[in-house]
């Protein structure tokens, strides 16, 4: 079984004075018995150098230094504490542009600077509606997902957008047909993709974790709006060391 990884995704979100979530998350979980990781502002990184839980970038260049003004590097977010970043987020995606192509590179700029990859993938309402999830997960998990991937490097978050900050969840059936899928195509290509953890994403709270944590292949969330807070984090960590 995949270890067990309790993301949370602070996105532009969190000033020094925040970090105290981060001590009572310490107080509660400081020996959990799954991964926590904490993806804070970039800005931020550097500060949460005391907190046992691992620490990620949100985003990183494709390449390891030059003229990019206002960008950063795996080896800088490596540099400043991390362990992991995420890649293919799908507001980079939408507000930037990534494509599958430029979330590849990344990812190998990220595997480069040692650092732990959690690739992003996710339908849209629209191709959700349309009947062609399966297809855009396989697109994006073909184009996304480096050669060199393997369980110890990289992380995949299925993240369905329209469950994205919305309070929307998708059906436990829909989740497990997801994930069931994305654990198929994981091993087909890799020689030790039933171990890759694969993290649901998409309005995870206290409230629905545990069931969401009952679906075969989750092995974990990535965490959004619920992660600001520790008393609301805490109850999803919990639900997943019981799961
Ligand atoms: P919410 O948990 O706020 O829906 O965000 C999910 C997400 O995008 C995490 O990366």
């Amino acid at each position: 079984m995949p270890r067990k990884l309790a993301a949370g995704n602070w996105k532009m979100n969190g000033l020094r004075a925040n970090l105290a979530e981060l001590e009572t998350l310490e107080a509660r979980h400081g020996d959990a018995g799954v991964d926590i990781l904490i993806c804070p502002p970039a800005t931020l990184i550097s500060a949460c150098e005391d907190t046992p839980f691992d620490i990620g970038g949100q985003d990183c260049h494709v390449s390891e230094s030059g003229a990019h003004t206002g960008d950063i590097s795996a080896e800088m977010l490596a540099d400043a504490g991390a362990s992991y970043v995420l890649t293919g987020h799908s507001e980079r995606r939408a507000d930037h542009g990534e494509t599958d192509a430029m979330v590849a590179t990344k990812t190998q700029a990220a595997y480069d600077a040692g650092l732990i990859a959690v690739i992003c993938i996710g339908e849209t309402l629209a191709e959700r509606e349309g009947g062609t999830t399966l297809t855009v997960i396989d697109t994006q998990l073909n184009g996304s997902i480096p050669e060199a991937a393997n369980a110890e490097n990289t992380v995949i978050a299925y993240e369905p957008v329209w469950a994205i900050g919305t309070g929307k969840v998708p059906t436990l059936e829909q989740i497990g047909e997801v994930h069931a899928h994305i654990r198929d195509r994981l091993t087909n290509r890799f020689s030790d993709g039933s171990e890759m953890r694969i993290l649901y994403g998409g309005s995870v709270k206290g409230s629905n974790a545990a069931e969401i944590f009952s679906v075969a292949h989750v092995d974990g969330a990535l965490v959004g709006g619920a992660s600001l807070k520790a008393d609301d984090f805490s109850p999803i960590i919990t639900a997943l060391e019981n799961s």
